[in-house]
C-alpha cells in the first residue's frame, strides 16, 4: 500500500472514534520507562497520543510520528492543551519513507502493525542506528487477539520477539537484547471489557 492510500487508511480509522479524553500510555512503556533519565524519544506510530504524553510529562522530549494527520494533529492540540508543546513535535510522517535526521535516547513502536502488508524492518534497524550510547529501543507486539481487536483472521501470526530481533540483525558488538518474552496482562477493551492478553516485548539497548 503507498503512503497515501495508508494515510487515507489510518486517517479514517482515527476519524471514526472521537479523541480520548485523558489518553494513556502503554503498560510496557511505562513499566519499562520509569525509572530512565529523560533525553530525547521517538514515538513511531504514536497512534492515541498516551505514549507521547506520558513521556513529555516525565520530561522527555518526544518526536511523534504517525502517518495520519487525525492521529499527528490531535496529540499536538492536546499538547498544546495541557503545556506539553514546547515538549513533543508531532508530525504527519510515513517512517517508512524517513525518520528525523538526529539522534535518540529512545525509540519506542507499540503495536506498529497494519492490516496490509508493510515491512517495518528497515525502519526499526534505522532507528537503532540512530540511538545515542546507552539508548533503548523498545518494540511490543500484539502476542494474541482481543475480542475487540481489528484483525480477527484466525491465520493471524504474531512474530515472537526473538525472530523480530533475528530480523533487525544487529551487530552484537552495538546492540544488546535486554529482554525478549512475552507477558501476559488483563487489558480492556474499548466497551469497558476485559480479556487476557499476550504482549511481544522487544527491547535492545545500544551499548557504543
Ligand atoms: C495499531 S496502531 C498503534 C498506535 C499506538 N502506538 C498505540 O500503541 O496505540 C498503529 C499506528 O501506526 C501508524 N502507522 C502505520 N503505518 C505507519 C507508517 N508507515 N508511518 C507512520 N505511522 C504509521 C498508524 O496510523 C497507527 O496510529
Amino acid at each position: 500500500m503507498d503512503s497515501s492510500d495508508a494515510a487515507r487508511y489510518w486517517n479514517a480509522v482515527y476519524a471514526e472514534r472521537p479523541a480520548a479524553a485523558d489518553p494513556q500510555p502503554n503498560v510496557r512503556l511505562v513499566e519499562t520507562v520509569t525509572g530512565l533519565p529523560a533525553g530525547d524519544a521517538l514515538d513511531l506510530g504514536c497512534g492515541g497520543s498516551g505514549d507521547a504524553l506520558w513521556l513529555a510529562d516525565r520530561g522527555w522530549q518526544v518526536t511523534a510520528l504517525d502517518i495520519s494527520a487525525v492521529a499527528a494533529t490531535r496529540l499536538a492540540r492536546r499538547a498544546r492543551a495541557i503545556g506539553l508543546s514546547d515538549r513533543i513535535t508531532a508530525e504527519q510522517h510515513d517512517v517508512r519513507s524517513s525518520l528525523p535526521a538526529r539522534e535518540f535516547d529512545l525509540v519506542t513502536a507499540h503495536y506498529f502493525h497494519t492490516p496490509y502488508e508493510q515491512d517495518r524492518t528497515v525502519t526499526l534497524r534505522s532507528a537503532a542506528h540512530q540511538l545515542r550510547a546507552g539508548g533503548w529501543l523498545l518494540v511490543v507486539d500484539h502476542g494474541s487477539t482481543a475480542p475487540w481487536s481489528w484483525n480477527q483472521d484466525p491465520e493471524v501470526r504474531y512474530p515472537a520477539p526473538g525472530e523480530v530481533a533475528a530480523a533487525l540483525d544487529l551487530s552484537t558488538e552495538r546492540w544488546k537484547v535486554e529482554r525478549a518474552d512475552m507477558p501476559h496482562r488483563i487489558a480492556t477493551g474499548p466497551d469497558g471489557s476485559t480479556a487476557e492478553v499476550i504482549d511481544h516485548v522487544l527491547l535492545i539497548r545500544r551499548t557504543h
